[in-house]
């Protein structure tokens, strides 16, 4: 928990007033009172209070209204209602207000601290995820862009899970911005005071691979000089990215599920068992449950590094994103390579929104960048983009990508509209490609309406 939270006690009644002071006061809290909602009201303007308790019934505001009140005024506060007995049906409304819990009249100090310490619990688990989120929005534009519902729901995704140390598995094809997300991941954790360390499990022999998690001890193997850390050590405290996870031998596997199950390891040609606090974060551009199907990789370990799965779309699921990058990297590489910054042409931007991106982010950054390089004029226009963009709709067809669970009539017409297109236009040529009838393309057409000339 953060440092002290504050609780606000209103209660006309002085001995219940007191009362609660005490009890809270003598569990360490930090307590401040009133004697009636306006008295409290301004105690809420003035300090920062993370826990309203409120009698229900007093004179001049009534504690619901203090309730609404306070609400309004600091949305992250909490609030208790304090009843008399009888009175249960307020409290229940007082709940639908918003309120965290109610306590029946007369006190109990058990029960007093129970409601108290739990609303406290919730207070700052909320207001740390506020923050959180106040944060990766805050450093939207220089990190990760993305503003589609997709990328939301996953940037959400990152902003609750970055404060625990649960392990995190973050799927998508390449170059769909894994890597940023992971360390996005490190960096609003409360580890980003310590190290963000990254391993590639692809590329790199089995033993090489165990020498680099794990490090070794002089004279481990031939060539090992002196001790050297493993990258498991180095993470200690912090963060491992362990990327291409799906690449990992059998053998592998066994001995990282030990890590991870147990939280130590030894050191290549040692004896000494070193324990180590790393949370990890693992990506890959497979779908491991289909590893795990085809026992390509253990079901354990997959469980270990699912605990939280955040999945990354193609670019070509989140479309309207693409812009958005489009200008976010014409900025960086227009500081980066020194040049002035130059606009999209309306034609350049249409052949980016069109093309499928297969290497996703990655491909339309290197894309932007080289436009960026190679531009003679005030803005970037469809000769600065590579061929196989500017011939996309003559020449080879377009992909179409569509989520799963997309209308089929959705996909139907924006497949009719965009064979059309491909065809200048040629209903009949669209028909004999689509493999139905001329009427039927007709007939669809009318469905479409007017919008099937764009
Ligand atoms: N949403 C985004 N906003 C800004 N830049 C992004 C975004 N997603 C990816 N990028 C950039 O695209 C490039 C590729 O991203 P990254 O390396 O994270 O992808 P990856 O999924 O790890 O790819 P691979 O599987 O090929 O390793 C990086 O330069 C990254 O900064
Ligand atoms: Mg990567």
């Amino acid at each position: 928990m953060e440092a002290t939270q504050t609780i606000l006690v209103v209660d006309d009644e002085a001995s219940n007033r007191l009362s609660m002071e005490r009890i809270l006061q003598r569990e360490g809290y930090a307590v401040l009172s009133a004697a009636n909602g306006a008295e409290g009201l301004a105690l809420l303007r003035k300090e920062s209070v993370a826990l309203l308790l409120t009698d229900l019934k007093m004179p001049g505001m009534s504690g619901i209204e203090l309730l609404k009140a306070a609400r309004k005024l600091v949305p992250g506060v909490e609030v208790i209602v304090l009843t008399a007995y009888g009175t249960v049906e307020t409290a229940v409304g007082a709940m639908k207000e918003g309120a965290y819990d109610f306590i029946s009249k007369p006190l109990k100090r058990i029960e007093l601290l129970n409601a108290v310490k739990n609303a406290l619990e919730k207070q700052a688990l909320s207001s740390e995820n506020r923050r959180l989120r106040e944060r990766l929005e805050a450093e939207g534009d220089r990190g990760i862009i993305g503003t589609s519902s997709s990328m939301r729901k996953v940037l959400e995704l990152v902003s609750q899970v970055a404060p625990s140390s649960a392990s995190v598995l973050i799927e998508g094809a390449s170059g769909t911005g894994k890597e940023l997300i992971a360390q996005a991941i490190h960096d609003l954790s409360p580890r980003r005071t310590r190290r963000f360390v990254k391993l590639s499990l692809a590329a790199l022999p089995e033993t090489l691979v165990e020498s680099e998690l794990f490090g070794y001890e002089a004279g481990a193997f031939t060539g090992a000089a002196g001790r050297r850390e493993g990258r498991f050590e180095l993470a200690d405290g912090g963060s491992l990215f362990l990327d291409e996870v799906g690449e990992m031998s059998p053998a592998l596997q066994v001995k990282l599920l030990r890590v991870l199950q147990e939280g130590e390891f030894e050191r290549l040609g040692g004896t000494r068992t070193i324990s180590v606090d790393v949370r990890i974060v693992a990506a890959t551009n497979k779908n491991l449950e289909e590893e795990v199907a085809a026992k390509r990789f253990r079901e354990d370990l997959y469980y270990r590094l699912n605990v939280i799965k955040i999945q990354l779309p193609p670019l070509c699921e989140r479309g309207e994103d693409i812009p958005l990058l489009v200008n976010h990297f014409l900025r960086v590489y227009a500081r980066k390579n020194e040049r002035p910054f130059k606009a999209m042409s309306r034609e350049a931007m249409e052949l980016l929104m069109r093309h499928p991106w297969p290497g996703n982010v990655r491909e339309l950054e290197n894309t932007i960048e080289r436009a960026v390089v190679l531009s003679l004029h005030d803005e970037i226009r469809p000769e600065d983009l590579p061929a196989t963009l500017r011939g996309g709709m003559k020449t080879a067809a377009r992909e179409l990508c569509f989520p799963v669970g997309t209308p089929i009539r959705e996909v139907e017409l924006t497949l009719i509209r965009e064979t059309l297109r491909y065809t200048d236009g040629d209903k009949n040529l669209a028909a004999h490609l689509l493999g139905i009838n001329p009427r039927t393309i007709y007939r669809k057409l009318e469905e479409i309406g007017t919008d099937d000339q764009g």
